[in-house]
């Protein structure tokens, strides 16, 4: 095992201990590929939801939300391309019937050979990967696979079936006698919610092109090599927005919302060397342009968001499929003919980022395990959660030194002040500094101690998380000084 291996088992570890994320139903032993967010967890993963919708549609006056059903029509897939297409190249191991994802198996090898130092070999694998995965060459496929003993991790053997396509969407029942019921499917991304509303959207909203629409949500993919903690889940949340277009400007909108998403990331003070962009060979069934960025995870850099221009793709297949119009109608002027540009079918840019990868993101990014001198040589050590204050799930923990001497009621007072404002934690019990410890491993970004002299001159001691440096500061000012750095 790495040392990222064991940081990442670290990771799940503390997420589990300070109830960030819990496995399913983990009474009966969980669910494979399903999670369950504790209080900490649920406030942070509703943080960084809460930040990207403010960043989507309260600071872009042209962009409006929505909040569309998880079950549609199932036409609405037949239209999409996702029961004929959204499906993955997938292999059996005939020893141990072990089955994976064609693309997953490949890159495991190039990331060993990586591990080896072995950089050009496992570029080399993932482009000759990528070339066949384009070609939809599964001969070719295979014996790359053959070619560099590529063997199943339970059987430890190279027993391959042919390379077959699995589809990953869910199908469920609507209606209760089962012969009459018909076949739905729970939605494998947010999108086509936003899609089949486009005109509902744009009349009542008044919107003008360039414009978008703005969606989170549950989305379900029966992924079969579902691993990797919360990194890829069978029921997962997206943030997704689609920008509607006039067709040729497209490639220009790809580019702008490339860099903005990117920005967006670094806006919560994430390490730029951090990021890298993977523009795909491979592009999706819908796709006419598409990249990801992609976040070095303890287990190496991996998609977080999805950056893709569908063209007019979606909008033009519900059209046919449902024979409603699904035109806009452009009366800014055309400069090249003086006329207006008249009915037409918008082109889409989509940005599309999971949530909970994001919250993977913020974890692999802000846990640290910090080893402190103490003033006499020796040293400790304490587990911090860097979490960018803005998103932190506890903004302010309100901790009086003792239980007595009317330390609680002061505290208390400055806890009623604050939590209208943002989460408070107030907490009486143990020693100050384990007190702090505890606030550390939840990434709380504030401390306030009312201690004795607090009676005295209204003054407290506001400690902060990540340099534990301690200020007196007046008892009055602690809800600016914190309100200010958490916009
Ligand atoms: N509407 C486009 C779309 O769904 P995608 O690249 O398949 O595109 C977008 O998914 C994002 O959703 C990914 O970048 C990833 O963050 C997240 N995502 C996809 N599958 C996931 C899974 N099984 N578990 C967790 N997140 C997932």
């Amino acid at each position: 095992m790495t040392t990222n291996d064991n940081k990442f088992q670290e990771i799940i570890s503390h997420a589990k201990e300070y109830g960030f994320v819990f496995p399913s139903s983990e009474i009966y032993d969980g669910l494979s590929a399903v999670y369950d967010y504790g209080p900490y967890g649920s406030e942070l993963k509703k943080n960084i939801r809460d930040y990207w919708w403010k960043s989507m549609t309260q600071l872009h006056e042209n962009i409006v939300g929505i909040d569309a059903a998880i079950f549609m029509h199932p036409t609405t897939w037949k239209a999409s391309g996702h029961v004929d297409n959204f499906s993955d190249p997938m292999i059996d191991n005939r020893d141990s019937n072990k089955r994976y994802r064609v693309d997953h198996l490949i890159e495991g090898l190039a990331d060993k050979l990586k591990d080896e130092g072995k950089t050009q070999e496992a570029d080399e694998l993932i482009a000759e990967m990528d070339r066949l995965l384009a070609a939809d060459d599964y001969a070719g496929l295979k014996d790359l696979i053959a070619k560099n003993n590529i063997v199943c991790a339970i059987s430890g053997t190279g027993n391959w079936t042919d390379i077959r396509q699995f589809n990953l969407m869910f199908s469920t029942q609507l209606g209760s006698v089962t012969e009459e019921a018909d076949t739905i499917y729970l939605r494998p991304e947010t999108a086509q919610g936003i899609f089949v509303n486009f005109l509902n959207v744009q009349k009542t909203s008044r919107m003008r092109i360039p414009f978008g629409i703005a969606q989170t949500g549950k989305a379900f993919r029966n992924e079969i090599v579902a691993r990797q903690f919360i990194f890829r889940m069978r029921e997962f949340e997206q943030m997704e927005m689609q920008f509607f277009v006039r067709p040729g400007t497209e490639g220009e909108w790809y580019r702008y919302w490339k860099e903005a998403r990117l920005q967006w990331h670094l806006s919560l003070g994430i390490s730029p060397e951090k990021y890298r962009y993977h523009d795909h060979v491979k592009l999706a069934h819908y796709a006419k342009e598409a990249c990801d960025i992609e976040f070095e995870f303890p287990i190496g850099f991996k998609e977080v968001e999805g950056i893709h221009s569908r063209s007019d793709f979606d909008l033009t297949q519900h059209q046919q499929y449902s024979k409603k119009k699904m035109q806009y109608f452009d009366n800014d002027v055309d400069p090249a003919t003086g006329k207006p540009f008249g009915n037409y079918i918008p082109y889409v840019v989509e940005t599309s980022i999971g949530l909970d990868r994001m919250f993977l993101l913020i974890l692999s990014e802000s846990y640290e395990t910090e080893t402190l001198t103490k003033e006499d040589g020796s040293t400790d050590s304490r587990v911090v959660m860097h979490i960018p204050a803005k998103i932190a799930p506890v903004k302010l923990a309100i901790l009086p030194l003792v239980k007595k001497d009317g330390l609680p009621e002061i505290a208390r007072e400055l806890m009623n002040e604050c939590k209208p404002h943002f989460r408070c934690f107030y907490e009486e019990k143990d020693a100050i500094g384990k007190r702090y410890r505890r606030q550390d491993a939840i990434g709380t970004p504030f401390c306030v101690t009312v201690d004795h002299q607090t009676k005295e001159d209204q003054t407290v001691t506001i400690r902060h998380r990540d340099s534990m440096q301690q200020e007196r500061v007046s008892l009055s000012a602690v809800r600016e000084i914190v309100s200010k750095n958490i916009i």
